[in-house]
């Protein structure tokens, strides 16, 4: 199974932004546990973006070249329609990862565009989230 992995805006400086809410794993620990977990069972890309555009032009890429797609949108979950029709267009599983719990936090994270589309919602385990979506992806 080929899988692109999506992180959108302000998630290139996981680590060092706001530890006590994202965690001290960087963006690069992320991608060499999300390696580890998948060792030869699935062929992971990995792409961050702080530009909608770019994100949107990724899934596109993702209609051709993946079967999956494990998206955290951050910011863009609460505003961007332009990603969820992006998303509309892609015809694999789309599985939505927020490492915190959004509904814990202020009311404007309350509301995900993405959620209208994804097949799964996970948030609230950290990067343990994406690990999640992974092995659901690859038993599937
Ligand atoms: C986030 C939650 C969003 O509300 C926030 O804007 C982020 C990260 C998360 O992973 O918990 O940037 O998607």
């Amino acid at each position: 199974i080929r899988i692109a992995v999506i992180n959108g805006p302000n998630l290139n400086l996981l680590g060092v932004r706001q530890p006590e809410i994202y965690g001290y794993d960087t963006l690069a620990d992320l991608e060499s546990q999300m390696r580890a977990a998948a060792g030869n069972n699935a062929q992971l890309s990995f792409m961050q973006s702080n530009h909608e555009g770019e994100i949107i032009e990724e899934i596109h890429r993702a209609r051709n070249e993946a079967d999956a797609i494990i998206i955290n949108p951050a910011a863009y979950s609460h505003t961007s329609v332009a990603i969820l029709d992006a998303l509309n267009t892609f015809e694999g599983k789309v599985m939505e990862v927020h490492l915190s719990n959004i509904h814990k936090r202020e009311k404007f994270r309350h509301h995900s565009w993405v959620s209208g589309r994804a097949d799964a919602v996970i948030c609230g385990m950290g990067m343990a989230g994406y690990l999640a979506a992974l092995n659901y992806l690859m038993a599937s």
